[in-house]
């Protein structure tokens, strides 16, 4: 059976866009449940391989309540943070506001946008991420040619979303956890299975790890790499623009 909040093709986005907004007040603690917290490490790991050095432009597409994009502010980046969803943006905006009260500088930015077509000129970051973005992209291959539009020359290209294991086994359990449990905590916290449900059907219909690799190379992207986690249930996708 589909899901209310999958369609292809055109439509795909107003559906994500509701999706995101009756569940992003309490998305952060969804998160923390549904991935037993390993997300924030995952995320960490992002934000190390992105090698933010002094004075790079970062921006984080899909950013929703903004986790990558702080931890790479504070690692020093000038960062922006992408969004459609205004409910996701308001939260990402209160974080902001509740860790740093008083600073009149405002790192990260949050602007909304659409990360099919990016509201930036060719070569203007160093750093360009998506974390359980591109999955959720009408055309996730478009997606990914808007990251590497936007990317200088020499820029880290990374992308984090579910993954597919290649263990047929471990496969069956993690999408069995993705169909039962998941909207179970979905429903029990946020009172909405379907959305929790959509991660699987969502899931179902990106290739995942092997063919965004297989693209980044096709981009003629340098040092492309998936790491897998948690044997490829989630992985994280690099490559780096040629110079
Ligand atoms: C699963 S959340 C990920 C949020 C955050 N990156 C994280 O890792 O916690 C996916 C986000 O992608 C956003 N999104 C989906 N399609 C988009 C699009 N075409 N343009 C911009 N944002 C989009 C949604 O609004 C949502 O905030």
């Amino acid at each position: 059976m589909s899901n209310v909040f999958y369609a292809p093709g055109e439509p795909r986005a107003a559906k994500v866009n509701d999706l995101f907004a009756a569940i992003a007040r309490r998305y952060d603690l969804l998160n923390d449940l549904q991935s037993f917290g390993l997300h924030r490490r995952w995320k960490c790991r992002v934000t190390t391989l992105a090698a933010v050095k002094s004075g790079d432009r970062a921006l984080d597409l899909c950013c929703g309540t903004g986790d990558i994009a702080f931890a790479l502010a504070r690692r020093g980046a000038e960062t922006t943070g992408l969004d459609f969803s205004k409910k996701m943006l308001d939260v990402a905006h209160a974080r902001r506001r509740k860790q740093n009260p008083q600073s009149a500088i405002r790192n990260p930015q949050f602007t909304q946008g659409d990360a099919q077509q990016l509201p930036f000129p060719d070569n203007s970051f160093d750093i360009v991420t998506v974390g359980y973005g591109l999955r959720n992209l009408a055309s996730w291959e478009g997606g990914l040619g808007e990251m590497f539009r936007v990317a200088r020359p020499g820029a880290r290209l990374i992308v984090l979303d579910f993954g597919k294991p290649p263990n047929a086994l471990w496969r069956k359990i993690y999408f069995t956890h993705l169909k039962v449990s998941v909207p179970l905590i979905g429903w029990l916290f946020c009172g909405n299975a379907q959305a929790y449900a959509y991660i699987l059907e969502s899931l179902k219909h990106y290739p995942a790890q092997l063919a965004v690799a297989e693209k980044m190379r096709a981009l003629k992207l340098a040092n492309v790499r998936v790491i897998n986690l948690l044997g490829g249930a989630m992985a994280i996708n690099y490559g780096e623009k040629p110079r």
